[in-house]
Formats: structure tokens, sequence, C-alpha cells
């Protein structure tokens, strides 16, 4: 059987289901910068780097025809992770079971206040996989839409443009933006900052950061960022 396991933040937010999973299994599988987070599990761990993701699942696949195993992504597995590739690669029809985690955007969400309660939209600016002018498209919609948008994979160390592009985008609009680099964990840091700043902060934003973009509606109540469902347009309190 495998398991595709999300463990949140990795060092917070483990859904218990996931414990009990990562408990029992046999043989975890993760990308090498995640080992830290299922060690205390003391089961044999099998890593692979970065853009070895294929490897990875086809070893997970490989080992679950007789053993239980669990391929860990951070957040949920479903949302950037390796959910969809193991069952496109899954040719043996393995059982497959996706256990849902906590993803980036809800625990970057929850440490600014309350930003994406109302319509979002969540967009990677990775374009390893997504041709860049497809990303392009969709974040120009979604703020002529006036969504909230959670920015994933803003920039690697080789991958700063399509950054560059949003930001001068944003340079133009008056909206809050929240940013949350390694949230939930120990070393957790945020900033709220304006549209018109975002680019200059594109020292401290990172491949593990979450950038939240306000819509027209998103407001600062004692220094949280929220965005209003509309209770107190609608009724009197
Ligand atoms: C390949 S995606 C994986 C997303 C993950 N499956 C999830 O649901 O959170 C990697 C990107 O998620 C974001 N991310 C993951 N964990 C994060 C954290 N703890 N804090 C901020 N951003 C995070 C970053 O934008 C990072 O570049």
């Amino acid at each position: 059987m495998l398991y595709i396991v999300g463990v949140g933040s990795g060092e917070r937010y483990l859904t218990k289901e996931a414990e009990e999973i990562l408990n029992n299994v046999d043989l975890i599988v993760c990308y090498t910068g995640y080992k830290k987070y299922v060690e205390r599990f003391n089961k044999p761990i099998y890593t692979t780097g970065m853009k070895k993701e294929i490897d990875r699942v086809k070893k997970a696949l490989e080992e679950a025809k007789d053993k239980d195993v669990a391929l860990v992504s951070t957040g949920d597995p479903g949302i950037y992770g390796l959910a969809s590739l193991a069952f496109e690669l899954n040719k043996d029809n393995i059982d497959i079971k996706v256990i849902p985690g906590v993803t980036a955007c809800s625990i970057a969400a929850a440490s600014l206040g309350a930003p994406i309660n109302h319509d979002f939209v969540v967009l990677s600016l990775s374009d390893l996989l997504t041709p860049r002018e497809l990303i392009l498209k969709r974040f120009k919609l979604a703020l002529e839409g006036d969504y909230i948008i959670c920015l994933y994979n803003p920039i690697s160390k080789k991958r700063k443009e399509l950054f560059l592009e949003i930001a001068n985008i944003l340079k133009e609009k008056d909206l809050i933006v929240g940013i949350v680099k390694h949230a939930g964990r120990e070393k957790e840091e945020k900033r709220i900052v304006n549209s018109k700043d975002l680019i200059k902060y594109i020292d401290f934003i990172d491949m593990n950061t979450i950038i939240i973009v306000g819509n027209s509606k998103t407001k600062l109540v004692n220094n949280k960022m929220i965005a209003p469902r509309g209770y107190l347009d609608k009724y009197k309190v």
C-alpha cells in the first residue's frame, strides 16, 4: 500500500492520521531536505534530491508492492506535491491513499491574520513544468477578478524573472501583501507590505516563502491582514 502523506510545515500541523500512518509504515520516501521532519518515526528512509521526483515516486511504487510505504510531501501532497504523479505512474495498480495535510498558504494565512477568508486563487510561479506565459496570464486574470492570490514557489536561486514581472505589475496597484517565510517553523519570519513596495523585498523572499496578495477589500486590523467576508457591510453590528 502506498500512502501519500502531507506533513504540514514539517515542524507543526501534522494531522493525527498522518502521524498514525508514519508510525506504522515499513518505509518512508521523501525529498532529502525533508528527512529531518520524519526521522523521529524511526523508520527506514529513502531520499532523493531536487528534480529527482520521478525516481522518488517510482521507488515508492516499487517498494509498495510488498510493503506499506509513505511518500511524504510538506503541506498537502495534493497541492504542488507528488500525489498526481504517483497516480500517473501507477502501472501496477498499487493501492494508493492520499492523506491530506495543512498546506503552506493556510499556515501562512493563520500567521498573518485571516487574509484568505474570501475567494482566493493559488498560483505557483515555478515555470519548470508550466509555461511562463500561462502563469502570467493566470496571475493577470486573478488580479482582474479581484481575487486574493497566494503565490507558491515565488523565487528560487536561479529563477527570479516571473517574480520580478509580477512585482512590476503590482507596483501599479495599491494592495496589501503578506509575505511569510518558513511558515509554521521555528525560523518563521513575516512582513506585511504595500504591493507598490513588494519588489524591495526580493532579498527577503526565497523558495520557502508564500506571498499572499490581498484583494481590494483586504485591510489591516491591529496589524493583522484581514479579508472581510462582508458581514459588516450587510448587517449593522
Ligand atoms: C513544491 S511546493 C510544495 C507545497 C506543499 N505541498 C504545500 O501544500 O504547502 C513548494 C513551495 O511551497 C511553499 N512552502 C512550502 N512550505 C512552506 C512553508 N513552511 N512556509 C512558506 N512557504 C512554504 C513555498 O512557496 C515553496 O516554494
